[in-house]
């Protein structure tokens, strides 16, 4: 699903350095990040000195990732292939476990909740930047789902991680009470078309869509004018907005 993703690194690695700050983060802090792509936010945590570890599904990712880390000069970073629900590290491992648009992508939140608990600290924290459900990136993942097959029973739909209210119960019993923030991520684009080739190229969900309708050119156009429309209104001044929510919690 997400071995394309490299390019969109671009435009999350700004974000990496609003959720390393919002996280507290500093050289004294032993960090997990789940999801980590191509390591945009372990590599900042580890600019700052911290002892790092980045987990990912995609080993293609986790090789860019040693390719930045070695550019950045932190070659110390240790990348571990695993699935965010079934950490392979043991209890209490880490003093901050961070996830950038990763773990909200596990399909059991409650299965990923346990599991960033498990390994942290006496102590220790989460702090993650999720997708609002009312915003674009949000609503791209409802126009992908309308026309793709239903999730597997039991897996939940990854916006609803950016709701506070979703979010405070899942954190409930495990986490003390959320602090939220938020902020938005730019994606400089010069056409409405731009922007939808770059994210049939690079963002495999919707990669996944295009590829399925190769064969229904008629419902491919319509779907294509149907996502053109969607994201229009976050289109000014040639960028394309799209906002994110913080979350941290203290054990
Ligand atoms: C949208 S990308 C974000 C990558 C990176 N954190 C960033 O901000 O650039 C989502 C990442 O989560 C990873 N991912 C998805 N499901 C996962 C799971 N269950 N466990 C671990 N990683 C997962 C994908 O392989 C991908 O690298």
């Amino acid at each position: 699903m997400w071995t394309s993703f490299a390019p969109t690194a671009t435009f999350t690695t700004s974000v990496a350095g609003h959720l390393v700050k919002f996280a507290g983060i500093t050289g004294a802090d032993s960090v997990l990040d789940v999801g980590t792509g191509t390591g945009v936010v372990a590599i900042t945590a580890a600019r700052l000195g911290a002892k790092v570890t980045g987990l990912d599904l995609t080993p293609e990712l986790l090789e860019q990732a040693r390719i930045n880390a070695a550019i950045a000069g932190c070659p110390e970073v240790v990348w571990t292939e695993g699935d965010a629900e079934s950490l392979p590290y043991p209890d209490a491992s880490f003093d901050v476990v961070v996830s950038q648009f990763g773990h909200m992508f596990a399909p059991r939140p409650e299965v990923a909740v346990l599991e960033m608990r498990r390994v942290l600290k006496p102590g220790g924290r989460i702090a993650f930047a999720t997708w609002p459900p009312e915003h674009l990136v949000g609503r791209m993942f409802a126009f992908v789902g309308r026309h793709t097959p239903p999730l597997p029973p039991g897996a939940a739909p990854p916006p609803l991680w950016g709701s506070p209210a979703v979010i405070t119960e899942r954190l409930a019993g495990s986490f003390q009470t959320p602090f939220f923030a938020r902020g938005m991520m730019t994606i400089p684009v010069l056409s409405l078309g731009h922007f939808r080739l770059f994210v049939e190229t690079s963002v495999g969900p919707m990669q996944k869509l295009v590829e399925s309708l190769a064969f229904d050119q008629e419902r491919l156009a319509a779907v294509r004018a149907e996502f053109d429309a969607l994201v229009q209104p976050y289109y000014t001044n040639n960028i394309m907005h799209q906002d994110y929510l913080l979350t941290r919690a203290d054990v």
